[in-house]
């Protein structure tokens, strides 16, 4: 049991980014003072939302320039706080070096965030956001873990640094966690493990999140022709920042929450647009054949290797999510609702 004292500042690493936007904003309603830990607090494309939100809330932001790659950056920033929310990492899946571009920032951030944890002594819990990427690579791992349904219980055991090195840097990333944790017994250590985030971002002009790439192949002619049946799993990112919020101030929360309320596919994904946006934009309507991805898939984009087509095309993905919905009473936005959210901000900012 870990009772969080609601009057301590509450750190968030990465708060510029998109899934830490919905949870800053969630702390601040709730009247939290924030230690918002960013790469560059001058640039007020990166900022300038989470000031507004501190504006139009109870709650108050403070800014502190930190870099996951700079020993003791997040030290301040963690003066006095109870409970730290990591969620800094970089979310890109085309990179020219993995090691440096993806497991450096993803292992040894955590290990310096944790660090900091160790020497701060007001700390009682941690909450990291890990992801299903930590658990599973390819929908195929699926049919491998128990009853064929991806669980806590999972780990990813098929990422490399040569295949999906932003899975094996999530995976790496939350080891060393618990690696860290299991080394004291000061504070806790929650992870949220979410599958693709989608809903609206709250900075959206300046979002590079990977999430927005794939919503936007949806609109802007790439699957025309249609689109592969990659099985996925899909969660709102305003349910991700709920499932945050209660991992951090529910006393017994405990250990890793697979934070994710379907198991569908990109297929399923776009048609779920069709009837709004049809008409007006090249959303997909058809499924591409498995042999099709496979010709023409590796010519038109990095990420779709013959491997990862193999694994992924025309295979069902399933996860269980009662451990979360059981213990933290999270519930989730219909796929409907998180889809039409995301698009329509695409098409309000004319990104499509
Ligand atoms: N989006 C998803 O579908 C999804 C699913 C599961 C898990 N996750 C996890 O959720 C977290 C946030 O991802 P996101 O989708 O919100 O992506 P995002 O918008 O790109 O956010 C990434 C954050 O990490 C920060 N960051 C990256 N490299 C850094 C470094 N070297 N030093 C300090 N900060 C650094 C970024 O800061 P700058 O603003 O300065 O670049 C940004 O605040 C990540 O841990 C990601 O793995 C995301």
């Amino acid at each position: 049991m870990t009772e969080i004292n609601k009057e301590k500042p509450v750190l968030v690493t990465g708060a510029t980014g998109y899934v830490a936007g919905w949870l800053v904003k969630k702390l601040l309603e709730k009247g939290h003072l924030v230690h918002a830990a960013v790469r560059d607090p001058e640039n007020p494309k990166k900022i300038d939302h989470l000031n507004k939100l501190a504006q139009n809330s109870a709650g108050k932001i403070k800014f502190f320039k930190t870099d996951l790659l700079v020993k003791g950056s997040y030290a301040e920033a963690m003066h006095e706080c109870e409970l730290v929310y990591h969620t800094a990492s970089p979310f890109v899946l085309s990179v020219k070096d993995p090691q440096k571009d993806l497991v450096d920032p993803a292992v040894l951030g955590t290990e310096n965030v944790l660090d900091s944890a160790n020497v701060i002594t007001s700390v009682k819990r941690v909450v990291v956001t890990s992801s299903c990427a930590a658990i599973y690579t390819d929908a195929s791992d699926c049919r491998n873990a128990p009853n064929g349904v991806l669980t806590e219980e999972v780990w990813n055991t098929t990422a490399s640094l040569d295949y999906q090195p932003y899975s094996f840097s999530k995976t790496m990333a939350e080891k060393k966690a618990w690696e860290v944790q299991s080394q004291q017994s000061r504070w806790d250590l929650i992870t949220i493990n979410p599958s693709l985030v989608l809903g609206p971002s709250l900075n959206p002009k300046a979002t590079t999140s990977e999430s927005f790439s794939i919503l936007k192949q949806m609109g802007d002619g790439s699957f025309k022709a249609g689109a592969p049946k990659m099985g996925i799993g899909l969660v709102d990112v305003r349910d991700v920042a709920d499932a945050h919020y209660e991992a951090g101030f529910n006393p017994e929360a405990k250990g890793r929450y697979l934070t994710s309320a379907h198991n569908t596919n990109i297929v399923e994904m776009a048609l779920s647009l069709q009837e709004k946006y049809g008409k007006e934009y090249p959303i997909p309507k058809k499924t591409l054949p498995k042999w099709l991805v496979m010709l023409v898939g590796p010519m038109t984009n990095k990420a779709f290797s013959r491997k990862m087509i193999k694994n992924n095309v025309n295979v069902e993905w399933k996860a269980d999510n009662s451990k979360i919905r059981n213990e933290l009473g999270i519930t989730f936005r219909s796929l409907d609702e998180t889809m039409e959210d995301s698009f329509q901000q695409l098409v309000d900012y004319n990104i499509v």
